[in-house]
């Protein structure tokens, strides 16, 4: 018999969310935005920016090679630098993937030497699936782990294919591509998520798209726009979302989420479910589209995910498959190999947290099965230092039987600082 609550967080089941929650701003759209904004001529000030520990690394890092960031007149105001200054000292990057991956193509473009170092988490994820295509373009590496030691500069643009549907390596080898001689090509095979394409754009790159090519001359100047707004998190926004459909007597708004098609997958997934998901008042912010996401409690019934469909929704399996604990039936996930390279190897933790609450699920080596029905909960999920398990875990103790504890809670300000307080409320019991 597992201790049930350790000294961690524990969520308890809930009569009713209801409300509206605004959830921080999003996680891709903040980190890009602080990365062009520093090598831009003039300066930017952003606006909605997700103010967790991942993006505040990425801004770190590129002050300590030289733009100027400030939190002031309300939102993060930055000075770009036109080629990067040497850091001095070790370029620590938390938890966060996206610091390190694109960072590793922006900082090969210029003729500077940085070591990157992380947690636990980051410096197990695979490096060898950026640093095989910058080094290609000229960019010399130690270490397909962090701590890894990037030298840039003096690169040549490449064609490449991406070997995984990753768009954390599509963008370093675009963010590289900005210094490079010669025209840079990326294929995609399967679309990925396209927020550096478009916030090139924005800043007056010219980055050209037909079908699965992606390219882009070096050696362009990029202006800021002057402003930018970050449009909310859909990622974040899955766990009320979620959260609010699972349980009885529920009726959420969640304000000015982005509905970009190359992240909306989770959401197409749960109407298919039978989720009663409305998205109103559509409209553009800075170049994405948004709406107000209206979520009501539903009767879900399983699905099967098209495989097609995993690179839209990559970071909302785990709260996918505690939706399908609720779900009339056999919800099917496939092409999930992705996610054991995630903050954690998110399959096992997926199916470690389902089968200790008493529910349904079975794993393969890329994919998950989950039957619904009743889910007992009285256990402490492991989080393995990755905050969409955490958050995951206190969404299923608000619809089992029995409370949920995590074994730490500390993960979730590298996304969604404010995420307890948030939930609770909307009538959320964790503590
Ligand atoms: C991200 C891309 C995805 C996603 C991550 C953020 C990005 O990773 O899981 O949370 O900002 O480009 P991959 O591109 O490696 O799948």
């Amino acid at each position: 018999m597992k201790k049930p609550f350790s000294d961690g967080v524990v969520s308890k089941k809930v009569s009713g969310l209801r409300g509206t929650a605004a959830v921080p701003g999003d996680k891709s759209v903040s980190h890009r935005a602080i990365m062009l904004s520093a090598i831009a001529e003039g300066e930017t000030l952003v606006t909605g920016l997700l103010e967790g520990e991942d993006v505040l690394h990425t801004a770190q890092a590129m002050r300590a090679m030289g733009a100027g960031i400030e939190k002031k007149d309300g939102g993060w105001r930055m000075r770009g630098v036109a080629a990067l200054r040497q850091p001095e000292g070790d370029l620590y990057l938390g938890n966060s993937g996206t610091s390190a991956r694109l960072l590793a193509g922006l900082a090969s473009g210029f003729p500077v030497t940085a070591v990157f170092t992380g947690d636990a988490s980051l410096s197990r994820r695979p490096m060898r699936r950026v640093t095989a295509p910058l080094s290609q373009m000229g960019a010399t590496f130690e270490g397909d782990t962090l701590p890894m030691k990037i030298s840039g500069g003096n690169l040549k643009a490449i064609t490449y294919t991406l070997p995984v549907a990753s768009a954390q390596v599509k963008s370093a080898v675009l963010l590289a591509g900005l210094n490079a001689a010669g025209e840079t090509v990326v294929i995609e095979p399967q679309a990925t998520r396209d927020h550096t394409e478009k916030m090139l754009r924005r800043f007056g790159v010219d980055v050209r798209v037909d079908g699965a090519e992606i390219r882009l001359r070096g050696g362009q100047k990029l202006i800021s726009p002057g402003t930018l707004q970050v449009p909310a998190d859909p990622s974040a926004a899955a766990f009320p979302v979620v959260a609010a459909l699972i349980t009885e007597n529920s009726a959420v708004t969640i304000p000015g989420v982005m509905i970009n098609p190359r992240r909306d997958g989770l959401y197409a997934t749960l109407i298919e479910m039978g989720a009663d998901i409305v998205f109103e008042n559509r409209r553009d912010m800075s170049g994405e589209e948004v709406a107000d996401i209206r979520v009501r409690s539903s009767k879900l019934k399983g699905v099967t995910v098209p495989a097609a469909r995993v690179a839209s929704m990559i970071d909302e399996f785990p709260v996918l498959a505690v939706a399908a604990c609720f779900a009339e039936g056999e919800t099917v996930m496939t092409g999930l190999g992705e996610l054991r390279v995630k903050e954690s190897d998110r399959l096992a933790a997926v199916a470690d947290m389902l089968s200790g609450a008493g529910a349904n699920v079975e794993a393969g080596e890329e994919s998950l099965r989950v039957t619904g029905g009743k889910v007992r909960g009285g256990c402490t999920v492991k989080t393995h230092l990755d905050h969409r398990i955490a958050m995951s875990a206190l969404v299923l103790g608000m619809a089992a039987a029995e409370p949920v504890a995590i074994d730490s809670a500390a993960m979730i300000a590298t996304s969604f600082p404010g995420f307890i307080d948030l939930m609770n409320g909307l009538g959320a019991g964790i503590s």
